[in-house]
């Protein structure tokens, strides 16, 4: 034997009239499907919200709510389930009007068993493949998701290693790249910036200085003041970061913040000499929490300050070195305890 009897397809018939939904009831009866009649589209709607019927048959006129009304319905709420429309001769239009609003068929009264056999057959079949084409398109969304999270997640990974490569050569700046990070997040988001940027922000500062990988350590971590042709290299770092990132980064923000962090808003900067608003945002940004980390760690030429020689050294950079605007949120954070924690 072939196990369980096969399930027999479930058809919802809506009609005002009590002896149209018996002629359905009997007919679809005799074609072996699972009939439920109800008499308004009232109660069509509460069926709908405990039952998923293959196809639904709806008669166009019925008084309080029409056909077409229960049509809108349940094309928005179950846009797999099959309808079709049943009229009389003399209501063509709300038929036509129905087949616009995506019936998938109609039927004329008095109707034969065999149309309606025949349309309620192709109906389910519609349906059926109607909620495959739903399904698939579900699942390979998902999996599309999936594979972004897990690309998003990979990218990260690969971008910590890079910090953890840069520090594990300059044990000065241990956890440098991080704080600068998370002191732009904070500044950005207190400066409005949107979510989807500061995602955005949070990566260009983590890698603004990832061009040190390309100075030499001897430069790099020189304890005592560099000669100017030291300068001149360590200088190079933006432009190094900046060509590594171009690999697997293509976001523009991200790229300038990190090849214009080291610019200042009177122009003196390096290495394009851009001033004020054009220097990109994130560059501005960075500047600020960059220097703010430099001054309150110890480094190899000096020792850290305190918060409130910070805070005077940065407030008197206010429109040299760094944006009026982004600095005065700075400080007021900074006041607030909400940079140191
Ligand atoms: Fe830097
Ligand atoms: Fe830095």
């Amino acid at each position: 034997m072939n196990g369980k009897p096969k399930k027999r397809e479930k058809i919802l018939v809506v009609d005002d009239d009590k002896y149209v939904l018996q002629t359905f009831k009997d007919f679809l009866s005799i074609l072996n499907y699972d009939t439920v009649t109800v008499s308004s589209g009232v109660k069509a709607i509460e069926y709908l919200s405990n039952n998923t019927p293959e196809c639904v048959l709806i008669d166009m006129v019925m008084p309080d709510m029409s056909g077409l009304d229960l049509i809108d319905y349940i094309r928005i709420n179950f846009p797999y389930i099959s309808f079709i429309a049943v009229s009389a001769v003399s209501e063509i239009d709300v038929i036509k009007t129905a087949m616009q609003k995506g019936a998938y068929d109609y039927l004329i009264k008095p109707v034969k068993i065999t149309d309606l056999a025949m349309t309620v057959k192709r109906a389910i079949e519609r349906g059926k493949l109607l909620k495959e084409n739903i399904e698939y398109k579900n699942k390979l969304e998902q999996k599309v998701n999936e594979q972004t999270r897990y690309i998003k997640k990979m990218f990260l990974r690969a971008i910590n290693a890079m910090i953890k490569a840069l520090e594990a050569r300059d044990h000065y700046t241990e956890g440098h790249s991080e704080r600068v990070s998370n002191f732009s997040v904070i500044l950005g988001k207190a400066m409005g910036i949107e979510n989807n940027n500061i995602n955005n922000l949070r990566i260009a500062a983590l890698l603004h200085d990832i061009g040190k990988i390309g100075i030499k350590d001897k430069i790099l971590s020189k304890p005592e003041g560099l000669n100017s042709h030291e300068r001149s290299i360590i200088m190079q770092h933006p432009l190094i970061g900046e060509r590594i990132l171009r690999y697997f980064i293509d976001n523009q923000d991200i790229l300038k913040g990190v090849r214009n962090h080291h610019e200042r808003y009177d122009g003196k900067g390096y290495p394009d000499k851009l001033k004020g608003q054009d220097i990109p945002l994130f560059a501005r940004i960075i500047c600020v929490t960059d220097s703010f980390d430099a001054l309150k760690t110890d480094r190899p030429y000096r020792t850290s300050k305190s918060i409130n020689e910070i805070k005077t050294i940065m407030e008197n950079e206010s429109g040299k070195q760094f944006d009026p605007e982004i600095i005065k949120v700075f400080l007021k954070l900074i006041d607030e305890n909400k940079i140191i924690q």
